[in-house]
């Protein structure tokens, strides 16, 4: 197993390009299922969730060719001529709960699917309950047998109306996908409105579905008979964004982060802004430095698009390990997503955790410590407060860094980041 060790103190200065979004990639991979066309991506980012994804897709039948690159991004075609499995087996649904993606285009296809339960997750027990009520709504008959999902709809999916009681990205993304080839129309109300879910939507609409409300939490689709190839680029990924952003604020740098939109981050970076951040608009992205020498302590709560999404809450946390002051952290999304907080405390961090709030004191210096990686977004919290710590972090199991996060390494080296990945070490 990988390992990362990282030398801190360093100011980052330099330039970074911001990757296309894996949490966007992911459904429109999935969403190849539903034609029998060509679909092509472009900016599709290099990461281990992509090659899972792909790998599972491959088992389905689709027919991948990579079409160069441009930038980071791939360009992919992607082509389900036939399907030849309806079975997401366990081995790969385990190691990525997005996997379930494929539920939805597959029974609007093929009528059927059969995919592995995910199962829990470092992040709490993260149920597909919901997908699970609004596909049978549509019309699904779906039992639950030796731990897979094992859906029919032999008659077709019909158009209904979900009301979600909770919002759900991946399960809105399920329903929007299904929805495209079912008969009648599907009124998805209170959907995720994610820009991810918005960018799937565009694509679909690209591949002939009938949407209206793109952008909003209730999402008309009419089915159509059937959907065509089109050609998509995938959205620039707001959460490596926000991640870079803090590292340019935890170390007291300036970085440009070129591809960088605003309107994605909006909550963001109004409380970062509150944090002592300054974030300007230049031509191709943002740059990003201290307002003055200190940053200060805010109050955060993780909220669905578009308030401050959980996917920034570990990074969020480590810049207040290092602010003036205090600052409360309400994790509202995830029963189990402060499994950061005993690693930066090993790091010097004062942090005490009172249910799905964490109260954090800013400390004068963080300092380096051997820590381990828990999930995506514990693991690249970790990597950013090592970047500010005194001395020498290693951070253990980074595979879940290479799961959401292209070539961070090299892209922090460039800004002057001491970081260094040691093949092949145990954890
Ligand atoms: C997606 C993102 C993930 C992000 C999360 C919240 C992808 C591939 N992943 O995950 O990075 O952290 O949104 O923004 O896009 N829930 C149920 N029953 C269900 C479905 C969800 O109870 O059937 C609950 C979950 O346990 C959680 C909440 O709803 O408490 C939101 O989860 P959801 O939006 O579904 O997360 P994902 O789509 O899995």
């Amino acid at each position: 197993m990988d390992q990362m060790i990282i030398r801190g103190g360093v100011p980052l200065k330099g330039t970074i390009a911001i990757s296309g979004a894996k949490n966007a990639a992911l459904p429109l991979l999935a969403a190849s299922l539903l034609t029998d066309e060509v679909l092509t991506l472009h900016n599709v980012p290099q990461l281990a969730d992509i090659t899972a994804m792909g790998r599972l897709l491959a088992q389905h039948g689709v027919d991948f060719s990579l079409e160069g690159f441009e930038g980071s991004g791939h360009s992919m075609a992607l082509c389900a001529k036939t399907i030849t499995s309806t079975t997401a087996p366990y081995d790969l649904v385990r190691r990525m709960r997005a996997s379930v993606l494929v539920l939805g285009p597959l029974l609007a296809r093929c009528g059927q699917a059969r995919v592995s339960l995910p199962g829990g997750c470092a992040i709490g027990s993260r149920p597909v309950d919901l997908h699970i009520a609004a596909l049978e709504k549509m019309g699904a008959e779906i039992v639950i047998c030796d731990g897979y999902m094992q859906a029919r709809a032999p008659q077709g999916l019909r158009g209904a109306e979900i009301i979600f009681p909770v919002v759900t990205v991946t399960g809105t993304e399920n329903v929007l996908m299904a929805a495209t080839m079912a008969k009648g129309e599907t009124v998805i109300v209170n959907a995720a409105r994610e820009p991810e879910v918005t960018d799937l939507a565009t694509c679909l609409v690209a591949m002939g579905a009938v949407i209206e409300g793109i952008g909003t939490d209730r999402l008309c689709v009419q089915g159509v008979d059937r959907l065509h190839g089109a050609t998509h680029r995938v959205i620039s990924d707001r959460i490596e964004l926000g991640t870079y952003v803090m590292a340019a604020a935890i170390t007291g740098g300036d970085l440009r982060l070129m591809g960088a939109r605003t309107d994605r981050l909006k909550t963001v970076f109004a409380t970062l802004a509150h944090a002592g951040v300054q974030i300007d608009t230049i031509e191709g992205g943002l740059r990003v430095y201290r307002k003055e020498k200190d940053l200060h302590g805010v109050d955060v709560m993780t909220e669905p698009f578009p308030g401050f999404p959980t996917d920034l809450q570990a990074q969020m946390m480590a810049l207040m390990c290092v602010a003036k002051g205090a600052a409360m952290i309400t994790e509202t999304i995830f029963e189990n997503r402060f499994m950061h907080v005993p690693e930066l405390v090993r790091m010097g961090a004062n942090i005490t955790v009172h249910g799905s709030s964490a109260i954090v004191r800013g400390v004068e210096r963080l300092r380096g410590a051997p820590v381990m990686a828990t999930d995506l977004r514990a693991s690249v919290s970790l990597a950013l407060a090592a970047l500010a710590a005194e001395g020498e972090t290693r951070l253990n199991r980074i595979y879940h860094l290479d799961r959401g996060y292209e070539r961070l390494e090299e892209k922090l080296g460039a800004c002057g980041a001491q970081i260094e990945r040691l093949r092949g070490k145990a954890a």
